[in-house]
């Protein structure tokens, strides 16, 4: 590759994207093992999936690597059993400098009843290193709808609990 190539490259991968391109899903069948001794779907197997979903859109979206920073608290609003298909959506609300909120949002389908319902949501925040574990800057997302312009709006709202809350909890320390 020569040195121009690469610049342009390096170019193309800062260019604002919009949200869609890095909208990402996921689904699940939950067997046996992923639950607890009542059929019911394991907290922490939902999680790791939640932070597998977010990790896509974080990879697509700023095409690096990425580590999970911090996830913000998770509601578990019905439970879910062995033999049904989660589904989990996760987007790119909002890029800041090397870190990116992703929202996740999970629900469980039922395809005998043909339902459908809002299982839990969660909100994690995806930092993008290199192989060395440097911070890279990530290209802007562009929010196209007026439900991405709100999540992208309220990211920047979290962003300052998160960081009060971080420097918070260094002082306690
Ligand atoms: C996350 C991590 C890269 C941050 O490194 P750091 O040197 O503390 O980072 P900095 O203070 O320079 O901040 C870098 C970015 O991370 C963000 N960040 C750091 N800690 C954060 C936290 N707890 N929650 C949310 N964002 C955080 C900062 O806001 C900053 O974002 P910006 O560049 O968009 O402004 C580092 O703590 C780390 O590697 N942690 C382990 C990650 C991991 O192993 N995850 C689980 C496995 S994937």
């Amino acid at each position: 590759m020569t040195g121009k190539e690469k610049t342009i490259m390096q170019d193309d991968a800062l260019s604002p994207r919009p949200v869609r391109d890095s909208q990402s899903e996921m689904a699940e069948i939950v067997l046996p093992n992923d639950a607890n001794p009542l059929a019911a779907l394991l907290g922490g197997r939902l999680m790791h999936w939640i932070d597998l979903a977010g990790a896509m859109a974080a990879h697509r979206h700023s095409r690096n690597y990425v580590v999970t920073a911090s996830v913000d608290h998770i509601d578990f609003l019905v439970p879910v059993r062995v033999g049904d298909l989660v589904i989990l959506r996760s987007s790119v609300n909002r890029v800041f400098h090397s870190s990116m909120e992703v929202g996740v949002k999970v629900f469980v389908e039922n395809y005998i009843a043909d339902t459908s319902q809002h299982v839990a949501s969660a909100y994690l925040t995806f930092v993008a290193i290199d192989g060395a574990g440097k911070h890279l800057k990530v290209a802007p997302v562009i929010p196209e709808t007026e439900e991405q312009q709100r999540r992208y709006d309220d990211a920047g709202r979290r962003r300052e609990i998160r960081r009060s809350e971080l420097e918070r909890r260094r002082r306690a320390r």
